[in-house]
Order: C-alpha cells, then sequence, then structure tokens
C-alpha cells in the first residue's frame, strides 16, 4: 500500500514534469515559431492549402486569398467559426496567436 502511494506520487510528479516541458519543448523545436508569418504559413499548408491553393495564392475548392480587401476581423471570425458546408471551424484547432499567425502569413501574400 506504501508502496503503490509512493508509486502514484511518482506518476504524478511525471506527469507534472512532462506538461512543464512540453510546451517548451514545442516552442524550442519550431525553429521559426517567433516569426509569426513563417509560423503562420507552416500552419497554413498544413490545414489549409488543400483549399485555398498555392499557399491561398490561387482560388481552388477556396477562395484566393492574396490580395483579400478583408479586415483582420472578417478574417479571423472566418477562420474561427468557418462557413456551414463550405469552410470548417478551426476555432477549436488553433488558438488565437496561431490565428494571428495564419493572418500574418495572408497579409504577407503578394496582392496580385
Ligand atoms: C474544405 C476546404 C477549406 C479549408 C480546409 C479551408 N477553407 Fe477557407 N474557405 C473555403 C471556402 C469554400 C471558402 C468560401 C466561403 C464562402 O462562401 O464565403 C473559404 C473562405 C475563407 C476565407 C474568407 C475569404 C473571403 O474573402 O471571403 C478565409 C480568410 C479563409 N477561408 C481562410 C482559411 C484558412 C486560414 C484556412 C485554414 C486554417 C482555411 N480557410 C481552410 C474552404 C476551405
Amino acid at each position: 500500500m506504501a508502496d503503490m502511494t509512493l508509486f502514484s506520487r511518482a506518476a504524478a510528479l511525471a506527469l507534472l514534469l512532462a506538461a512543464a516541458t512540453l510546451p517548451a519543448r514545442a516552442e524550442t523545436g519550431a525553429a521559426p515559431a517567433n516569426d509569426p508569418t513563417k509560423n503562420g504559413e507552416i500552419l497554413f499548408a498544413t490545414s489549409c492549402g488543400w483549399c485555398h491553393s498555392d499557399g491561398g495564392r490561387e482560388a481552388g475548392k477556396g477562395p484566393k486569398l492574396a490580395g483579400t480587401t478583408r479586415d483582420d476581423a472578417f478574417i479571423i471570425n472566418r477562420i474561427k467559426n468557418g462557413k456551414p458546408g463550405a469552410m470548417p471551424a478551426w476555432g477549436k484547432v488553433f488558438d488565437d496567436a496561431q490565428i494571428e499567425n495564419i493572418l500574418h502569413y495572408i497579409r504577407s501574400l503578394p496582392s496580385k
């Protein structure tokens, strides 16, 4: 019984340590984490690119995003909530900082 408690404590401590070190590792692991545009580009390529073609530079299943005249609030809202039947919602997939990074990336695209 005493052994069991000790084991549980050790397990709990191990979990705590893992939880504490994981986010830190994620930040240092991804080299471009400090570059919002680069970070957004990576997120975009993996999650958005199959509909917004050529990294958002061309229309695909979704519209071309390069040079969009939409304001930030519209874009952030569309990413978070998607559009039923057209685009999936990402509000539960990405946190606000990630969505900001994606916005940075979209704004970095050439406008023609
Ligand atoms: C399954 C395909 C699909 C995926 C995946 C997708 N989109 Fe879309 N997206 C669409 C479609 C279709 C529309 C047009 C919706 C409409 O009719 O207004 C759209 C619209 C948008 C708009 C608004 C464009 C405008 O001017 O009206 C933005 C911004 C956008 N998507 C960004 C993203 C981002 C960022 C991601 C990835 C996190 C993403 N989309 C993933 C299909 C997709």
